[in-house]
């Protein structure tokens, strides 16, 4: 066999087992989650260091859930399962998974949305995993106003904007065109896969994602959703 096709048959092999890895860690993280939910439902019985260690825990199932999200979503073209989505409840939820890492840090994460603006048909799932990728950005950026923004508004009729805006260390223009690609990151426990896998997921539904950045002032994302009637 040729070098080449040992390698790509090599490759094939390790991106199944990848995708099978994916599928069995799921379920068992599932289980750790719901567990962790049932024992901080009866929160009132433990210590406050008994609470922070819980709470510690499910911050790492929720991040961990997220990585192989992102990494199943560039694995495999994951089916849509569209519905009508309200965008600002959407990101309601995914300010309230991300606001315990926030928290951490110190970091406030401010709303400030339209209100009536028309649900979208999408795939809550793909949304909230787009959504969520952004925010960990901003919340990661060493964002130092310790505000993260986050708006949404319709502009002209035909499209509805949802933007982040952090005040963390911003890009570098060299950086411009590598930010997207799969793999590209710079730290030290980055994935590269999180704004990869919002574009392609955004490419689906005909969304733009764009950013304006000035280093050491702070990165503004804006997604562009096309409303259609
Ligand atoms: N808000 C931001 N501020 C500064 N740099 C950013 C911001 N968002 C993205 N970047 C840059 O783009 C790179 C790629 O981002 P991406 O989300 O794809 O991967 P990551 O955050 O490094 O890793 P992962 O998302 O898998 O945890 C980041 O490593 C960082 O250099
Ligand atoms: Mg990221």
């Amino acid at each position: 066999m040729e070098k080449d096709e040992i390698f790509s048959n090599r490759l094939s092999i390790l991106g199944k087992l990848a995708a099978s890895l994916i599928h069995e860690i799921r379920s068992p993280l599932s289980v750790i989650k719901m567990n962790l939910d049932y024992i901080s439902m009866n929160d009132s019985k433990f210590s406050d260091d008994v609470l922070e260690s819980i709470n510690s825990c499910k911050e790492s199932v929720t991040r961990m859930s997220y990585i192989i999200s992102n990494f199943s979503s560039f694995a495999r073209k994951v089916p849509k399962d569209d519905e009508l989505v309200s965008i600002n409840e959407l990101t309601q939820v995914a300010v309230k998974v991300a606001q315990i890492e926030a928290r951490m840090l110190g970091i406030q994460i401010e709303c400030e949305f339209q209100e009536n603006i028309p649900p979208i048909r999408i795939c809550k799932d793909k949304l909230l995993q787009v959504f969520l990728n952004l925010i960990y950005n901003a919340i990661e950026s060493k964002n130092k106003e310790k505000n993260i923004y986050i708006r949404t508004y319709l502009k002209e009729k035909h499209s509805l904007i949802w933007e982040i805006q952090d005040s963390g260390i911003g890009i570098e223009e060299t950086a411009r065109d590598k930010i997207f690609s799969e793999f590209y990151t710079n730290k030290e426990k980055g994935t590269g896969l999180g704004l990869n896998v919002c574009k392609s997921i955004l490419d689906e539904y005909d969304a733009k994602i764009d950013f304006e950045s000035q280093v050491n002032v702070g990165t503004k994302f804006f997604i562009t959703f096309p409303i259609k009637d």
